[in-house]
């Protein structure tokens, strides 16, 4: 088996119901942080981190999303005769190798861990990397490459993890651990989605994942859980105990939740007050709107 992660698979089939009407026509990965479709920033993190393959697992209605990545010859030429260069380079940067990218239906809503299945014979005998496009991250590193660089000492498989609020744990998959002060830990249970109360901490999994094919097989079982979903986070556990051991990675990084609306703003702003051609007018604006703001 090789160890390099050079593959990673964005689980691109949600109905992303929570942004209706907009997700009518729009699949959310194209809804956009100031000019970048959520989509870009986890292909940017993913390559900044080397992966060269990227896996989409979609489903009906999000051709807009396979649109994006193709060339735009036409307006290229366009941009081009123009002289408008940074929009050409900008618009350049979104190209992709033919090849890099694989497109997989997923052609039922069973779950993440499902959505993760349908690549199996894409990835073969080779660990992979998973992002959900809808957890944004802004770091000085990227998280994955951080996470790349932690797997190269550990192997294995490696979830993202973050502390959440006590009250926020039934929302996530949860950690359970015998000590986790280091940014790095094996972790010894995991579960989906804990009900109030249930919890084994506060250490919850964020959406980037680099996982050993184990979890393929795992997932090949089919077996339903929380939700009564297939869930990726179930097949993750079942290889703690063996030679696959589990670790969870605290990144260094501000998370934004993209998947509510509430994550989705809060990304806007920062976003928006991290561009330097932004940044003096939107600050301006929030603090006329928020008095007492700095
Ligand atoms: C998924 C995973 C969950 C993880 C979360 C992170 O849940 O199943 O384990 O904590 O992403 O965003 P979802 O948010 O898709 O319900």
């Amino acid at each position: 088996m090789n160890n390099k992660v050079t593959t990673a698979i964005f689980p691109v089939a949600g109905l992303g119901t929570r942004f209706l009407p907009a997700t009518k026509s729009v699949p959310k990965e194209i809804m956009t942080l100031v000019d970048r479709p959520l989509i870009q920033y986890a292909i940017d993190e993913a390559r900044a981190a080397g992966i060269t393959e990227f896996i989409f697992v979609t489903s009906r209605g999000k051709g807009a999303l396979e649109d994006y990545f193709d060339l735009a010859p036409n307006l290229e030429e366009e941009l081009r005769a123009k002289g408008k260069d940074d929009l050409l380079h900008a618009l350049q940067d979104t190209n992709m190798d033919s090849g890099a990218i694989a497109y997989i239906r997923q052609h039922k809503a069973l779950g993440l861990g499902h959505a993760v299945w349908c690549a199996r014979r894409l990835i073969g005998d080779q660990p992979f990397a998973v992002i959900l496009p809808d957890d944004v991250i802004a770091a000085e590193k990227p998280c994955l490459k951080q996470m790349v660089e932690a797997y190269e000492e550990t192997g294995g498989n490696m979830v993202a993890a973050m502390e959440v609020a006590p009250e926020r744990t039934s929302a996530y998959g949860i950690l359970d651990v015998e000590q986790s002060d280091s940014n790095l830990f094996e972790v010894k249970g995991m579960v989906e989605k804990p009900p109030a109360g249930q919890a084994p901490s506060n250490l919850a999994v964020i959406g980037r994942y680099i996982l050993s094919p184990s979890v393929l097989r795992n997932l090949d079982a089919k077996s339903t859980g929380a939700g009564g979903e297939i869930q990726l986070t179930d097949a993750i556990a079942a290889d703690i105990g063996t030679e696959n051991k589990v670790y969870g990675y605290r990144f260094s990084g501000q998370r934004f939740d993209c998947g509510s609306k509430s994550g989705f703003l809060q990304a806007t702003v920062s976003f928006g007050l991290s561009r330097p051609e932004l940044r003096d007018d939107l600050a301006g604006y929030l603090k006329d709107l928020v008095p007492g703001l700095e």
